[in-house]
């Protein structure tokens, strides 16, 4: 199956479905692989990965599929600049480059042929990277697992402001809260062009979590995430002991210095890679509460679509 867009026509990919780039859950070659084979847009994360490792998976990704794929990259990791030079000289097919400006590597990745994509969360940092000559945004509205918007503006709402301030005038990806065909559904509506889907995506095989963390995505509910950290890098993360604390030193008003140190103490590493449910940072979205099962990440893929098509088919025309 096909289904054309500005977004799928920019990336040379078959179906306007991302796998949201996710550290741990996608810094490697399996996840990424299954999505590009089936026809979406495979995301490397590239933020927690040592440059021999993420070398690694883009060659193994390259010898599986000659299809597009894409290496997400925080530009505020610790050796960006090292990785940055790597990528180049991979001359990876597409960037995904999120926090801090597109200045940083847009002329060096545009010079060898790369698709740059930039990750934002408010309209005014679209419209900046857009001007700024970026080819595409992925727009972070607040349903999002990993660091919703500062305001938590709906991703109902941010993506058709984005659409209207940039007038279609470039591809839009919407990311946060996306898990079915009638999510793309919805995204397509709202004036984007692809829908990111994260959180979905931990409940698979493929995911490089532990199996904890997948089997916590699929028993939450809609309602069982919270946002915590305002003001430290604030997460959407799945209720545990961790974010009940920071949400009661929060509630509390406790020192910053108090709630820095709870904070940090706590990683996303000590969830996906040790299993540590209870203190770790379980970071997932809302639409965990649509996860249902784990399924191979291809399937998922092939579903996604099927599903998509399944709804359009069954949204009302409208009569005279
Ligand atoms: C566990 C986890 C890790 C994430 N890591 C990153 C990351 O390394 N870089 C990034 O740009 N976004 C990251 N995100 C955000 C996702 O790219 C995406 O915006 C989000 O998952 C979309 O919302 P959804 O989970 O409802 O699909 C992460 C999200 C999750 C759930």
């Amino acid at each position: 199956m096909r289904i054309e867009t500005s977004v799928t026509r920019l990336l040379g990919i078959d179906l306007p479905i991302l796998l949201a780039g996710m550290s741990w859950v996608t810094s490697n070659a399996a996840l990424p692989l299954a999505v590009s084979r089936a026809g979406g847009l495979g995301v490397i994360a590239a933020g927690p990965m040592y440059p021999e490792a993420l070398e690694e998976a883009i060659d193994t990704v390259r010898r599986g599929t000659d299809r597009p794929f894409a290496v997400n990259m925080p530009l505020y990791r610790k050796g960006a600049e090292e990785i940055l030079d790597l990528l180049e000289a991979k001359r990876i097919p597409v960037l995904i480059a999120s926090q801090g400006g597109p200045q940083k590597y847009l002329d060096r990745f545009k010079a060898i042929g790369t698709t740059c994509m930039h990750v934002v969360a408010s309209e005014a940092h679209a419209v900046k990277a857009a001007q700024k000559g970026v080819d595409g945004l992925i727009v972070v509205g607040g349903e999002a697992g990993g660091h919703p918007p500062a305001e938590l503006v709906s991703t109902l709402v941010l993506v058709r402001a984005v659409a209207k301030a940039t007038q279609g005038k470039i591809p839009l990806v919407a990311s946060g809260g996306f898990a079915d065909g009638n999510g793309l559904a919805a995204a397509l509506s709202l004036g984007a062009g692809a829908a990111n889907f994260g959180t979905r995506f931990i409940a698979t095989p493929e995911a490089g979590v532990s199996e904890g963390y997948k089997q916590a995505v699929i028993d939450a509910g809609v309602a069982d995430t919270r946002t915590v950290g305002r003001g430290l890098g604030m997460i959407r993360t799945l209720s545990n002991d961790f974010a009940e604390e920071m949400a009661a030193l929060e509630l509390a008003a406790a020192p910053e210095e108090r709630r820095r140190a709870v904070f940090s103490a706590s990683t996303l590493k000590m969830a996906a890679f040790d299993g540590d449910l209870a203190r770790g940072k379980l970071e997932a979205g809302q639409s965990a509460g649509l996860v249902g099962r784990l399924m191979p990440a291809g399937e998922i893929v092939a579903e996604i679509a099927r599903d998509y098509a399944v709804c359009i088919g069954d949204l009302p025309q409208p009569a005279e």
